[in-house]
């Protein structure tokens, strides 16, 4: 005896669901079942199945979510196919995962269809007005031609997104009906001659504006929004044009686009920018102002902010790149072991650092725990141009003869750019203000080079490069 179910077309995931699991119950085979709609009559042979009662069975969750959507699909095998897998899970219940399954990857397919479709139905569902444009709740229609059942899955999303109007979604196969707040499924045939309105003319000036043609791509479009659903959508009334216009538009768009400044017009620009935002407090009073400083999150967890030191006449400034452990305890710059090597290398060639200025880039310490280390972490470039505010306010109030920057952050926040530091090095450039600007590596480098006879050979160099800053700017030990 072979058992015919016909599912209804509303309620469709329901009524599958209830018949699928009472014929499980009942030990029944895919083969005794034959599944069909309200269209597709019992066979000659099939009993009009009276649905056994379903007692408790076990359904892997991932089926359910399946079953759920591929019941919506327009295939009529869907329902047989879908009691098919459930029968072969009760002694495989592993089939799920199983990627090389047949039947499983056909559902998968099919489910994906049925979502495609449900978004397709999200994005191309267009309302007109059908009401009284002054009435209190207003009222539209929108004709909508789905590949799949899939209004009834996806009413919700337009309850949720309409709540404050009425609607109809009116389909050649269900149609849903939201009225006072309350949604209803309706099988009626209706007829989608809608009337037009001033919405449809809203769609076609939206498109023409998010139309552009320099990105026309004629096939991406035509996947993303199928001609199939062209004949519904009011905006695809401009799409000819648009798409025989498009190479000139872009033409005329490259024309028009504005040119970039030179760069000879872009440093000036720099330039008035940072001194149109330049500290102006007394230079007493900066030391003060930086510790209070919370322009980026750096403040969060450093101890303190670190100040550059010297006097404030003086004709050398040395910037580093940002405190260390130590200098962000101690609150003083270079008192850590890259400090104490810089101090013996500037000493060796008659600089005395007391006559120095000694800042950083950045004046508060980076840093990332690891158990009771804080290991220092590099600067971003927003963070040093954030910073970049008290270097300058600093420049500002030293004035000095020359900048000795030390490593790519210094490098990077007074020329602009931090590459390149081993090539650039030894040479004095110039700030965007136009300040002399001599080029080396940090100290810390120097201490992190693994090799002893490179590190003694880099060591030199950096000596030949503070000999330069000595013998410019003559400060004696
Ligand atoms: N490294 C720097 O760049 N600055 C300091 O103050 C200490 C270490």
């Amino acid at each position: 005896m072979t058992h015919h179910v016909t599912i209804p077309r509303i309620g469709a995931a329901e009524a599958w669901r209830k018949a699928a699991r009472g014929y499980l119950f009942a030990g029944i085979p895919p083969e005794q079942i034959t599944w069909g709609g309200i269209d597709s009559p019992p066979g000659l042979f099939d009993e009009p199945g009276t649905v056994p009662i379903p007692g408790t069975v076990t359904v892997p969750r991932d089926f359910i979510a399946l079953a759920n959507s591929v019941v919506w699909h327009a295939d009529p095998s869907r329902f047989a196919r879908l009691y098919g897998l459930l029968w072969r899970l009760r002694d495989n219940p592993g089939l799920m995962s199983d990627r090389g399954d047949r039947d499983l990857a056909r559902l998968r397919q099919m489910e994906k269809n049925v979502h495609r479709c449900q978004h397709k139905m999200k994005a191309f569902v267009r309302f007109r007005e059908v009401g009284d444009a002054t009435a209190a709740r207003r009222s539209f229609a929108a004709w909508f031609e789905p590949t799949h059942h899939t209004v009834e899955p996806t009413v919700q999303f337009f309850r949720r997104r309409f709540a404050d109007m009425d609607w109809r979604i009116l389909t050649p196969d269900v149609s849903a009906i939201f009225e006072n707040g309350s949604v209803r499924l309706v099988e009626d045939k209706f007829d989608p001659q809608l009337p037009d309105d001033a919405s449809e003319q809203l769609w076609i000036t939206y498109f023409r504006n998010i139309f552009n043609p320099a990105r026309l791509k004629v096939q991406a479009m035509q996947s993303e929004m199928p001609k199939k659903y062209w004949k519904n959508l009011p905006e695809t009334a401009a799409i000819p044009e648009l798409i025989s216009t498009a190479p000139a538009r872009a033409r005329a768009m490259a024309a028009a686009a504005p040119t970039l400044p030179s760069r000879r017009a872009q440093r000036i620009q720099a330039r008035v920018s940072s001194l149109a935002s330049a500290w102006d407090g007394p230079a007493a009073s900066l030391p003060a102002a930086i510790h209070a400083c919370a322009r980026c999150p750096l403040h969060l967890n450093a101890t303190q902010a670190v100040p550059g030191e010297g006097p404030t006449n003086a004709r050398l400034m040395i910037v580093g790149e940002q405190p260390g452990d130590q200098e962000d305890l101690q609150g003083r710059p270079f008192v850590g072991p890259a400090g104490q090597l810089f101090d013996e290398i500037a000493h060796s060639v008659g600089l005395d650092r007391r006559e120095a200025f000694v800042t950083n880039a950045v004046k508060h310490f980076k840093f990332e725990p690891r158990g009771k280390r804080r290991l220092h972490k590099r600067a971003s470039t927003s963070e040093i141009s954030h910073c970049r505010w008290w270097l300058d306010a600093e420049l500002a109030s030293v004035k000095p003869r020359l900048i000795v920057a030390m490593g790519a952050t210094a490098v990077e926040a007074l020329t602009g750019s931090g590459t390149g530091i081993l090539t650039r090095r030894g040479k004095i450039e110039r700030t965007p203000a136009g300040q002399d600007v001599l080029i080396t590596v940090h100290p810390a480098y120097l201490l992190r080079l693994p090799d002893a006879d490179r590190r003694a050979e880099e060591i030199e160099k950096f000596r030949a490069d503070l000999k330069i800053a000595s013998d410019t700017t003559a400060i004696r030990a």
